[in-house]
Formats: structure tokens, sequence, C-alpha cells
């Protein structure tokens, strides 16, 4: 075996050939599926002299048939994909690869569970359908067709809204372009629980959710945690669902969470399913919160998505920011915070000094799937949160107003999502962004010498440093947030009486340790 290289951020490089369309079809097995892609491909007009050959990833696959334009390619088969040569700029990709989700344990590509078929494509499973480009800033509006035995899968699901449903076949046309790590597809036998949202602009959304039937009475809990979703979201940031349809699926054997797939999410079902008569209140919470956030990423994730995965924080620290924020607007805000902050503390601040200490935005990675970590969640979600309070509620809110206006449809970066909190505002981020490219957890120290306090730390970052005084009755004398930048800074407050107590860090404005 070939020893695995690491891939490095400042490699990035704009792919030669984007695409137009993606048509799929599946035909399901018992034994075998086959997939048969195709895929109009043109070279990227932001590319200069852009070369005529492309490598397409593609892992696990047995090539079938291969037709470019309907004719035999120039073409080389490599241990992690193909080689395409002799390229025209414009062409149609027409590829048909055999793959085997019966005997797929990877949990990644389509594999089966329960003896239904589902996928997971988020980081890099989409290479292990079809021979693509595998990366996040290549989008496309796909069509999927599937046909299987419709006794054992009668159900078929895909990205997008159904166009056509026959029995043992079924076509999907999804119109929002998405990276293929946003591709899902189920097949099999399920029951469904069905309701349905209307938009605050009067669309009227089928809701559904898929479960294997025996589930069923347990989904009742997870369907009023989605319709408490949509509303939140419109409510809160302004933000409608836009497709006819809005699907979630649980299976029992799935490596994350869940996953935002557009249209189709599929979750682990234990964030899905509750039983009223032994759930606890916080199994309650983490499904309405998971349910939540892969909600959530329809804007913060699909709409505008990754440039790269090094990138992977943008949607994952602000998607974690909003679904924390949802949790605490419908529940106790200050239990969500503290139980937020202990597992910050314990898990994310140790992941932070020990030998898988990263940055939220790392420099390099050999393996993708190694890096949905609490750092690119938690400590990304914190980062989001310093700037809400260095904006404040409003000006957040004009800055991802900008963000969207700017970056719907595109595959951006975490520089661009600053950028546009700081034009909203005119905010200057420069001493900010250290809290993205630098990993560890920061030790300040606070001293007081007569009511003039100085702080400082060991680097130079900008962060939002909350506060309150009181008398020595309790009583606040005031509060605020001060501004902290540079390696020392001053602050007088010479004004209060000699005996009051400073409370520093309030609500734990910034991801730091505390010296005294
Ligand atoms: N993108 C998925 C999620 O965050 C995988 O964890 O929900
Ligand atoms: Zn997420």
């Amino acid at each position: 075996m070939s020893k695995p290289e690491a891939i490095y951020r400042q490699d990035y490089q704009p792919s030669d050939y984007l695409i137009h369309t993606t048509e799929l079809s599946f035909e399901l097995f018992e034994n075998e599926t086959l997939v048969t892609a195709k895929v109009h491909y043109y070279q990227n007009p932001k590319v200069k002299n852009p070369p005529n050959s492309l490598f397409l990833n593609g892992k696990n696959l047995e090539l079938i048939e291969i037709l470019i334009d309907g004719f035999q390619p120039d073409y080389q088969l490599k241990n992690d994909g193909l080689q395409l040569k002799n390229l025209p700029a414009d062409f149609v990709l027409e590829i048909t690869t055999k793959i085997h989700p019966e005997t797929n344990t990877s949990l990644n590509g389509l594999y089966k569970t329960s003896g239904n078929f589902c996928t997971q494509c988020e980081a890099h499973g989409f290479r292990q359908i079809t021979y693509y480009l595998d990366r996040p800033d290549v989008l496309s509006v796909f069509t999927t067709r599937i046909t299987a035995d419709f006794k054992r899968y009668p159900i078929l699901l895909s990205n997008g809204n159904l166009l056509e449903n026959q029995p043992g076949t079924a076509t999907w046309f999804d119109p929002h372009p998405k990276p293929c790590y946003l591709f899902a597809l189920v097949a099999g036998d399920l029951a469904v629980l069905q309701d349905t949202f209307t938009t605050k602009s009067g669309a009227e959304v089928a809701l559904k959710i898929y479960v294997e039937k025996h589930n069923i009475s347990k989904t009742k809990f997870a369907m009023e945690s989605l319709k408490r979703a949509f509303a939140w979201d419109e409510r809160r940031f302004g933000l409608e669902y836009d497709l006819e349809i809005y699907m979630i699926v649980a299976v029992d054997d799935f490596n994350m969470g869940a996953m935002e797939n557009k249209g189709l999410n599929i979750f682990n079902s234990k964030y899905v399913l509750a039983n009223p008569d032994t759930a606890t209140d916080s199994d309650f919470i983490n499904i309405e919160a998971v349910i939540g956030h892969e909600y959530f990423h329809n804007w913060t994730g699909n709409r505008v998505t990754c440039q790269d995965w090094f990138q992977l924080s943008l949607k994952e620290g602000l998607t974690v920011f909003r679904d924390q924020e949802f949790t605490s607007d419908l529940h106790a805000r200050s239990i969500k915070r503290i139980t937020d902050v202990k597992a910050l503390r314990t898990l994310q601040f140790a992941e932070d000094s020990g030998p898988m200490a990263h940055p939220v935005r790392p420099e390099s990675y050999i393996e993708m799937n190694n890096f949905y970590t609490m750092t690119v969640y938690e400590k990304g979600a914190e980062v989001v949160r310093m700037i809400h309070t260095l904006l404040g509620e409003a000006g957040f809110q004009r800055g991802l107003k900008l963000y969207f206006q700017r970056y719907d449809g595109q595959a951006v970066t975490i520089d661009d999502f600053v950028e546009a909190m700081s034009e909203a505002n005119n905010f200057d981020f420069a001493d900010f962004m250290a809290w993205y490219s630098t990993s560890g957890t920061p030790q300040i120290r606070i001293k007081n010498s007569a009511n003039k306090i100085t702080i400082s730390q060991p680097d130079e970052r900008l962060f939002p440093l909350k506060y309150g005084v009181l008398d020595c009755e309790g009583s606040e004398l005031e509060s605020g947030v001060l501004i902290m930048k540079g390696k020392q800074k001053q602050f007088d407050f010479s004004h209060l009486p000699a005996d009051c107590r400073f409370s520093w860090l309030r609500d734990f404005s910034a991801p730091v340790k505390l010296k005294p």
C-alpha cells in the first residue's frame, strides 16, 4: 500500500472543469448495484489555459462502460480514480460502474442498513458511487432515477422534488445546484409519518419522516421538532425552505449523528426516535437540537457551501451556533449555555491541549473524516458566537444577510464569511482571525490595581470580554463588553468604589482559560 499523502490548504486550486448537469440512474439488486452517471462537463471559464485532461475521483468501483459524447474516450484507470485525456472544452461523460452496497461496511457511499439502502457522502463518499469531481466547490443540479424490486423496496428516495413514481421506479430532480457530498439515496420498506408546513411566503412543504415500521410510534416528537425548526429559522433569521418536500430517514447504522443532504436528511435513529414512556428530557432536547441542526444547514451549508474541506467550520461552526440559539430561544438559555460550556471545557479544551490539537481551520489533512471534531464544531461555534457578541444581534443579522446576498449558490471560505460580517458592520476582524488559524486554548490574566485593570494574553488576538461589577452587597453597578486586543491592555474602572467586585467572562464570552 502506498503511504497516505497529506493535502494542504494552501495548495487549493479551482477545478479545471465544472459540471452543468448530473443524471444518475441506480439499478439496485441484491448482489450488485449498477450506477449510470451522465454528466455534462465544461471548462472552468475562471481557469486560464485549462488543460484538456481531467482526473475524476473513484474508489472501490468496477468500470463497466465509459463514453464521451457517445465515443470511447482516452482514459487511464488509477488506484484512486480515472484520468481522462484529450478532452474537448465541453462534453458529456456517460459512465457505468458496478458497486456492492450489500458488502460495504465502511458506511460511506451507498450501503445497506437493516436491509435498506442508504448513503453517506460527506466528506468523500460519492467517489464510492461513481467516478466524479468529488469536491465541494463543484456544484451541479442532479436528476436521480432509482429502480429496485418493488416488493422489497417500495420506498425510493433522493434529493429534490419527486418527478415520477411508479411501482419499482422513481425519478427525483433537485433544482438547487449542489456538491456531490449532499447527494442522498434511500430505498427500503419504510413507514412514514407525514405532515405539512406552510412557509411565511405561503408555500406548502410536505414533511415526511421515514423509519422502520416497528418504530413509527416513536416519530411524533421529531416531527414537532422539525416544524419548530422551520418556524424558528423564519422568525429569527428570515430564512425559508426552498423545495416542495423535506424528508428525514432514520437508520440504525450511521457514522455521524445525522447528515444534511439536500431535502433528504439521513439520521442515526437515536436522534429521531423517542419513546415517550422512557425518553428523558435530555433525549428530547438532543433530538430537537439535531433535527434543527440539519434543517439549519439548508442555508448554512447547502445554499452556501464550503470551497474545500479546510473550511468545514464555515458550515459547522455557524450551524452549531444556530442550533444552540434554537435550543436557547425555545428553552432555558442559561441552562443551555452552561451545558455547552461544560462540554467545551472538558472535551474541546482537552482536545486542544493534546496530540489531536488542530486549529478551527486546519492547514492539512490525510483523512478528512478525522476532522469532524469538537474543535471544528464546538470551538467553531464559539468563534461565531464571539462575532455575534462583538457585533450584537442586529449587526450579526446584517452580516449574515450580506453573506447570503453575495454567496447564495456558491462554495466559499471562512474569510468570505468574516469579510461579509466585517463589511456589513464596518468592523475590523484582522486581529480576530487567529481564532481560526491557531490551535490551543489561550490563557488570559487579569490584574486589578485600585480598579485599574490590566488584561494580558499570550498572543495578540481580538476577543470580547463580558463583565459585570458588583458592590459589596452584591448589587450590580455596571456591566458590559470589553474588547481585548494586543498582548496587554488597560481598562480604567477607577470611577467605581474601591471595594467593588468584578465578575469576568460572563456567558463565557470567549473560549479562554482565565488565570487570576
Ligand atoms: N455534516 C453532518 C452534520 O454536521 C455530519 O456530522 O450534521
Ligand atoms: Zn452539521
